[in-house]
This record gives structure tokens, sequence and C-alpha cells, in this order.
């Protein structure tokens, strides 16, 4: 394990009203679409975050509560620090084309997911979920890789009127039998596990739980008998098949078993 190294974030840039991409003066010399820092704020906390890019080290961060508060107020020069990479990422497959499924900040992965699937040559749909219109972060970041971007909205405001795990059922994107790659809300990933179970394709989930250390000594973000920090947060569909707790239950941050919302 590493102390973190505290740097100067350079850049801020807004995504949607909640979501903003922090470019920090750091880099990761190697890393996978999948794997996360600890940020730390000092005097406040350290929480896990995707890596959205290596280099420079960027991280795409929804405002949800008092950390992601506290830092959507830091400015450019502000001082942040951090540490990683941790956990085991995503691992494109060779043939075939990919799909990726995002709903909210699960964006951040996806961004490097596609950057790396663009230098591989691997033909790449992004299907990219939200409430409305204002809320689809990074839109213009996949087509600017050459991803067929297929949006999808709650409420019609932009795209597919519905769900992305339904657009990607009805507009047909499993036809090709891509590998799906999946990152956001637990109810949208319980979909993807189901969706690649009944069409036999395979398929990645980046799965999310309360972590504190980040490298497997606390037991934090157990998950049935796996470590999401370590064993994950990627994990195969097969792997989390008949895994009690995925999409029921998870750990709040004294380790009390609770249902998801
Ligand atoms: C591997 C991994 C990667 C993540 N990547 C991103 C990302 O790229 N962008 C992003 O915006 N968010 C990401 N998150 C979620 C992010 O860590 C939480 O949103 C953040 O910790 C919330 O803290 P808060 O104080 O702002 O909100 P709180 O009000 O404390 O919590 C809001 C939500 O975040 C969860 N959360 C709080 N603390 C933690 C923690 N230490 N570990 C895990 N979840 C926590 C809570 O359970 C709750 O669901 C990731 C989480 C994990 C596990
Ligand atoms: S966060 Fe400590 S073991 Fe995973």
């Amino acid at each position: 394990m590493s102390l973190p190294e505290t740097v100067r974030i350079t850049e801020i840039r807004r995504e949607t009203r909640s979501i903003s991409t922090f470019v920090l003066d750091a880099e990761i010399a190697q890393s996978e679409p999948g794997q996360f820092i600890m940020l730390w704020l000092p005097g406040l906390d350290e929480k896990p975050m995707s890596i959205a890019c290596p280099s420079p080290l960027s991280v795409v961060v929804d405002r949800v509560g008092p950390f992601t508060m506290a830092l959507h107020e830091r400015r450019v020069g502000s001082l942040v620090g951090w540490r990683g990479p941790y956990g085991r990422g995503f691992r494109l497959a060779e043939e075939g084309p990919a799909l990726l499924v995002s709903g909210g900040c699960g964006v951040g992965p996806m961004v490097y997911l596609a950057a790396r699937a663009s230098e591989q040559g691997i033909p790449t749909t992004v299907a990219l979920g939200a409430r409305s219109t204002a809320a689809l972060p990074c839109a213009s970041e996949f087509q600017a890789l050459g991803a067929n971007l297929v949006l999808a909205t709650d409420d019609g405001s932009d795209g597919y009127h519905g769900y992305v795990t339904d657009a990607v059922r009805e507009l047909g994107l499993i036809d090709a039998r891509p590998t799906v790659y999946a990152c956001g809300p637990e109810p949208m990933l319980v979909a993807v596990h189901r969706l690649c179970l009944e069409a036999r394709i395979g398929g990645q989930i980046s799965v999310e739980r309360y972590m504190k250390c980040g490298f497997g000594i606390c037991g934090q973000c157990a998950l049935d008998g796996l470590l999401v920090c370590q064993d994950g947060p990627v994990f195969d569909v097969q792997e989390l098949d008949g895994v009690r707790d995925f999409g029921h239950a998870h750990r709040s941050a004294t380790g009390r078993r609770l249902p998801l919302r």
C-alpha cells in the first residue's frame, strides 16, 4: 500500500448540474479501466473513485453527500490526495464488439474503457442512461472517441424513453452478441446481469460497496464471500451468479448489513 500523494486540481469540467470531471496534476503509469483510487480530502475523509483517465489522472464525480459536496467546492489549484490504483478492472475481450452500459456516476470508468477500446480498434456502442437530458454526462467524450452513442432518459427528454437496460433490449443492442460492460446503479446492474445470462453473452459488471482501506484488509466491502475492493470491483457475470447480496443488501459505514434501496 502507498501513502496518499498530495497534488493540485488542474482543471474542473462541469458535465451536468451535479457531475463534474476533476483533473489532477498526477498520472498513473499502469492501470486498467474499472480500477479505482482512494481520493483524500485532508481533514475530511477518503473515498473510492473510479479512474476516468490515467494521464492526467481524472475522476468524474457526482455530488451526492458530504464528501462529494466538499470536493465540488474545491477550485483549480486546491490540494487533494490520492492513492492507488486498486482493484480488478475490466478485461476487454479481443473478439467481437463491445457494449458499454452506464448510468449516473458509473460513467467515469466507461470513458476510460471506451478510450481503451478505441485504441484497440474494437467497435463500441455506449448506452448511456439518466433521468433527463440535463443529467446525461460525458456524451461528447464518447462521440469524440468514435463510439456509437445510444441515449436513454427516464422522462423521454432525449433518446429512448425509459431505462437504459430496456433500450438495450428493445433497440436490439445485443443482437450482434457483444461483450457487455456495465457500471452504474445496482438495479441497472442486476438487469444487465439477467440480460447477459438470458442471451448467453459475456458480461462484466462493476459493483460498488462501502470501502475503507481499498486493498483488502478491513473487510468493509464484503459481498458474500467476495471483497469488492480486491476481487472486484469488476466481476464477470458468472461470478455474480448466486451471490446473495448482489441486488439485495449492502453494508453501512459501521458494517451493518442493510437492504439495498
Ligand atoms: C469502486 C468504487 C468506485 C466509485 N467511483 C465513483 C466515481 O467514479 N464517481 C463517483 O461520483 N462516485 C464513485 N463511487 C461512489 C463514491 O465513493 C460515493 O458516492 C462517495 O463515497 C459518497 O460520499 P459522500 O460523503 O459524498 O456521500 P454519502 O452521503 O456519505 O454517501 C452517498 C452514497 O455513497 C456511498 N458511499 C459513501 N461512502 C462510501 C465509501 N467510503 N465507499 C463506497 N461508497 C460510499 C453511500 O453508501 C451512499 O450510497 C465509487 C464507489 C466505489 C465503491
Ligand atoms: S475496503 Fe477494506 S477490505 Fe475492501
